[in-house]
């Protein structure tokens, strides 16, 4: 699913944020990825997304070489992806159900095959009564669960998720963690980065640790 080989990555002139990662996860796998803050968690996340390339080392994605890739192609992996951003990034001119709809819209699926399921993802993230409102009038809980609906919508082969339980509470931190493992049972690879020792402590799942640069499997 993921071999990084010796990987690093600085941004512009300045120092190597991440040093000589090296690791695999194989498809399936599901991981919390935790550091303090700084240590380089969203710069993995947008190595493995492809938004970022690595400066150094090899990178291999469902088995190809990720960092040569040219860009349709990049598209064509990515399609494959799930990904949470830390500040979500929905659409502002298209309404939650349609965020949340866009991935199978991508995929060329009918809207007549997934309606319901989409109707369905929303009430289950506590979101039914807010399908058809725009994301400027969401709360940043209710963003975070448009943005986590819209990145599972489509079952996707690896899901990246940046500190998604960050702007709701415990509760609902747990549920939607569930809703990872779920996908994960279905066979999504997941990785998850957040601070959030109590969740990681709950669903006891091993660590990806970023240190100093470097990352340690725990
Ligand atoms: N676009 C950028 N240009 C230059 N430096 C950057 C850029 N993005 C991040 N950095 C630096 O890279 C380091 C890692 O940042 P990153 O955002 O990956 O950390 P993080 O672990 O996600 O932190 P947090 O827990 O606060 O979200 C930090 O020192 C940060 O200042
Ligand atoms: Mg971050």
């Amino acid at each position: 699913m993921i071999r990084f080989e010796n990987v690093g990555l600085r941004y512009g002139m300045g120092p190597e944020v991440l040093r000589d990662i090296s690791f695999h996860l194989l498809p399936g796998s599901f991981h919390f990825l935790t550091g303090r803050s700084g240590a380089g968690k969203t710069t993995l996340l947008r190595l493995l997304f492809m938004s970022l390339r690595p400066t150094r080392g090899l990178m291999y994605l469902f088995g190809q070489n990720a960092a040569d890739l040219p860009a349709d192609e990049r598209a064509e992996l990515r399609r494959r992806v799930g990904i949470v951003f830390q500040d979500f990034r929905l659409l502002d001119h298209l309404t939650t159900w349609e965020n949340v709809a866009l991935p199978l819209r991508v995929l060329g699926k009918f809207e007549t095959d997934y309606r319901a399921d989409v109707t369905e993802l929303l009430r289950w993230v506590g979101l039914g009564d807010r399908m058809y409102a725009y994301p400027p009038v969401l709360s940043g809980g209710e963003k975070q669960r448009a943005a986590i609906a819209r990145a599972v919508i489509g079952k996707p082969e690896l899901l990246l998720a940046d500190e998604p339980t960050g702007n709701v509470d415990a509760q609902m931190a747990q549920r939607l963690v569930r809703l990872f493992v779920e996908l994960n049972r279905l066979g999504t690879s997941v990785i998850i980065a957040t601070h959030d020792h109590q969740l990681i402590e709950q669903f006891n799942a091993p660590q990806l640790v970023l240190h100093e640069g470097r990352l340690l499997i725990r």
